[in-house]
């Protein structure tokens, strides 16, 4: 039998699901049903990982009671502070979280499936106090104490990462990013967990698998290589000839265009915003305004837009986080949204298996000679 083939699966439907849809046209994405808009504006992170994880949003109680668990589940065991200890210094970032991913399911592993959202809370809210503890014992030899009092992840990894207390602006605009980068439907990172769930693995392998898959720069390592290229500029107009160079050699611009969307990211405009309002505050307009300059030249010689990660760069970047935090702050985000796929694949589980279009040699003879 033939199997026409896809490459890279593009325009295939791989499944059902009720956690997200993402509308072709680019006009929108909803969460459980509901507009990232109005999820970015009214709410905070906490709540859309709720939201994610357990169906519907938080009551004012529900929601209080979940941001004391969250809070309660940051301190690391010792076993894993040892091994972060143990790790390279110029380690990725990325690299020490998947690590860290797979370390903890040997240490605290999954007995049951009705552990899974518990386990879905402890990586989330401990993942920040694992990058900051492998961070400031290689660059200062510190060992930081990782329970604060803040209660929010985006305030949390704020305070560790800068030892105080966070600015209310910089938390506000970390807490939407998260709230953008919580969710969206069978993009690689979740479809790689998803494939991995439906083998009857654990929870942790198929978490340490989506951060594996989001490190490359075509997905969530895009947001890195995106402050890679508008950190090239010091001026628009630089911006500007330096693109249009690119553009000649065919080059990959980093932050622009996406597998799903036609005609525009909608987590963009808000990112976009909010890297605007940072750069307002801070009085440093320089590259939010190469950032839209790169935006006008891509439109007008691609007719391209730009993804969440091309402004996550410039208002990250305005926050104080260094660049290797970049993805890791989108593998927090994201674990509440590949922790929904794993619950849902996890009820309704049949192995994922496709099969492959043969393109090499027919049928031969075992030589002789060999
Ligand atoms: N810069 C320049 N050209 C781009 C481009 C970009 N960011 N993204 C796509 N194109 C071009 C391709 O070169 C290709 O041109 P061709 O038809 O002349 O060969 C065409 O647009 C189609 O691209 P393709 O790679 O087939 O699209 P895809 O659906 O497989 O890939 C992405 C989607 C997101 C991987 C791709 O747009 C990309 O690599 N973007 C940069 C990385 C990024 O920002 N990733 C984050 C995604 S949220």
């Amino acid at each position: 039998m033939t199997v026409e083939s896809h490459k890279g699966l593009a325009g295939i439907s791989a499944g059902k699901t009720a956690i997200s849809t993402v509308e072709a046209s680019g006009d929108g994405l909803f969460y459980r049903g509901y507009d990232i808009q109005d999820l970015a504006a009214h709410t905070r992170f906490e709540a859309v990982a709720y939201l994610l994880i357990y169906g519907e949003l938080p009551t004012a109680t529900q929601l209080s009671h979940y941001c004391e668990k969250l809070q309660s589940l940051r301190t690391l065991p010792d076993e894993l502070k040892t091994v972060l200890e143990q790790l390279p210094a110029d380690a990725h970032p990325m690299d020490v979280l998947r690590t860290a991913c797979s370390a903890l399911g040997c240490i605290e592993a999954e007995n049951s499936t009705q552990q899974q959202a518990d386990i879905a809370d402890r990586l989330m809210a401990s993942f920040a106090s694992v990058l900051l503890y492998w961070h400031h014992f290689h660059t200062a030899g510190k060992r930081i104490e990782t329970q604060t009092d803040d209660n929010s992840i985006a305030a949390h990894f704020l305070h560790l990462l800068h030892g105080n207390s966070p600015n209310e602006q910089h938390c506000r605009a970390l807490d939407a990013s998260l709230i953008l980068y919580a969710e969206h439907e069978f993009n690689a990172s979740t479809f790689a967990a998803r494939v991995t769930t439906a083998t009857l693995s654990d929870f942790y392998s198929a978490i340490t698998t989506a951060i594996g898959t989001l490190r490359g720069p075509l997905h969530g390592g895009a947001n890195e290589a995106a402050m890679d290229l508008i950190s090239q500029f010091k001026t628009a107009d630089e911006a500007e000839s330096g693109l249009l160079q690119m553009l000649s050699k065919k080059a990959l611009i980093m932050g622009f265009g996406h597998r799903v969307y036609q005609h525009g990211d909608p987590r963009s405009p808000v990112i976009k915003q909010w890297s605007k309002r940072l750069a307002e505050d801070a009085n440093d307009m320089a590259l939010f305004e190469i950032s839209e300059r790169i935006e006008q030249v891509m439109k007008r010689e691609k007719g391209m837009f730009p993804n969440l990660d091309f402004y996550s760069a410039s208002a990250y970047h305005l926050c104080g986080i260094p660049k290797p935090f970049f993805t890791p702050l989108f593998v927090i985000a994201r674990t509440s949204g590949w922790a929904a796929h794993i619950i849902e694949q996890r009820n309704d589980n049949r192995l994922i298996r496709p099969t492959a279009e043969y393109i090499g040699p027919s049928p031969r003879g075992y030589p002789s000679h060999v």
